[in-house]
C-alpha cells in the first residue's frame, strides 16, 4: 500500500488540550511575564509580583516554564515543597503563593529540548496541575519569543503579556520584536516595565513605540541577591517597592478589562 499524502492524514486533536482550558477555568486573570531576552529579571518580576500580590490579599499560583533555567524556585525559597498527587498536581503553597514549576520533573539536569519536546512539556504541566480558584496566575517564562510565546498563546487563551526589558539597546530590540507579535497576533500586551535601571533616564518607550504603555521602571538594586530565597527581605527592597504601583495599575480593572469579564465557571466532576 502506498503512503498516504501528508494532507490526507486525519489530525486528531490532542484531548489535553480541552483539559488546559478545564484546568484554567477558575483562574481570574493570567499573566505571562515575557521578554524576549534573557536576563532581564523575569524570573526575579514574576516571583516578587505574586509575592505583592498574595500579600495583597489575592489568590495567586506561579508557574515556572522556564525548562533551560528555572528559577522561581530559588527566588521563593521553595526548595522542600513538592506537588501532591491527587487527581493530576496539587501545586504546594509557599509564601502564601500556589508553586508549579518544571523544578519538579527535571531537577538539576540539563534538559534539552527542541520544538515539538518543549511543546510537550508545557502542555504536559499545563495538563496535571489543578490550581483551583486563583485571582492572579501569573507565568515565568523561557526566553525567546518565537515557538515559546506562541505556545503560550495556543495553550493559555486569556494570556495577557506583562513584557519586560532593560535600559540596553541590545535588549530593547529583542523586546520591540516581541511586542510587534503580540500585537500582530492581537494578544492583550498589559505593558512594559523597564528592569535594571541606573539613572531615572529609560529608553524602553521610544523601541516599542506608544501602543504599549510603560507601565514604570524598576531600579538595579544591590541588595536583591541576598535577598533570593527570603521573600520577607526581597519586599522589602527598592526594587519590590518600585513594583508595587505597577502591581497596582496591572490590577486596575482599565488595564485588564480585556480578561476581567471572562466567565468564570465552575469545574465539573473529574477537574
Ligand atoms: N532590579 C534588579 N536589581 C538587581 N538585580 C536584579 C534586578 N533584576 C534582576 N536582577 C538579577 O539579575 C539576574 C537575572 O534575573 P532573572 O533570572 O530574573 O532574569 P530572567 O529574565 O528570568 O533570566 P532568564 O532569561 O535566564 O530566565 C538575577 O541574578 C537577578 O537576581
Ligand atoms: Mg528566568
Amino acid at each position: 500500500m502506498g503512503r498516504v499524502p501528508q494532507d490526507l492524514k486525519v489530525k486528531v486533536p490532542d484531548p489535553r488540550l480541552s483539559i488546559i482550558d478545564r484546568r484554567l477555568r477558575r483562574v481570574k486573570r493570567i499573566i505571562i511575564i515575557a521578554s524576549g531576552k534573557g536576563g532581564v529579571g523575569k524570573s526575579l518580576i514574576a516571583t516578587t509580583i505574586s509575592l505583592l500580590l498574595a500579600r495583597g490579599g489575592r489568590k495567586v499560583g506561579l508557574l515556572d516554564l522556564d525548562f533551560h533555567g528555572p528559577s522561581c524556585h530559588i527566588i521563593l525559597g521553595a526548595a522542600d515543597a513538592k506537588p501532591e498527587e491527587a487527581r493530576g498536581l496539587v501545586p504546594p503553597e509557599v509564601h502564601g503563593i500556589k508553586f508549579m514549576s518544571m523544578i519538579y520533573f527535571i531537577g538539576d539536569r540539563p534538559l534539552p529540548l527542541r520544538g515539538d519536546e518543549a511543546s510537550d512539556a508545557f502542555v504536559e504541566l499545563l495538563t496535571i496541575t489543578r490550581w483551583d480558584q486563583l485571582d492572579y496566575l501569573v507565568v515565568d517564562v523561557p526566553p525567546g519569543i518565537a515557538e515559546e510565546v506562541l505556545d503560550i498563546i495556543r495553550l493559555i487563551k486569556r494570556a495577557e503579556f506583562l513584557i519586560i526589558t532593560t535600559p540596553s539597546a541590545l535588549a530593547a530590540k529583542t523586546v520591540a520584536r516581541l511586542s510587534q507579535l503580540l500585537q500582530e497576533l492581537k494578544v492583550p500586551v498589559l505593558g512594559l516595565v523597564e528592569n535594571m535601571c541606573l539613572a531615572s533616564e529609560g529608553m524602553a518607550q521610544p523601541v516599542v513605540g506608544p501602543e504599549v504603555k510603560l507601565l514604570g521602571r524598576l531600579p538595579f538594586d544591590t541588595r536583591v541577591e541576598k535577598a533570593l530565597g527570603n521573600p520577607d527581605l526581597l519586599l522589602k527592597t527598592n526594587f519590590a517597592r518600585s513594583l508595587e504601583p505597577i502591581v497596582k495599575k496591572i490590577a486596575e480593572p482599565t488595564l485588564g478589562a480585556r480578561s476581567v469579564g471572562h466567565p468564570v465557571r465552575s469545574l465539573g466532576p473529574g477537574d
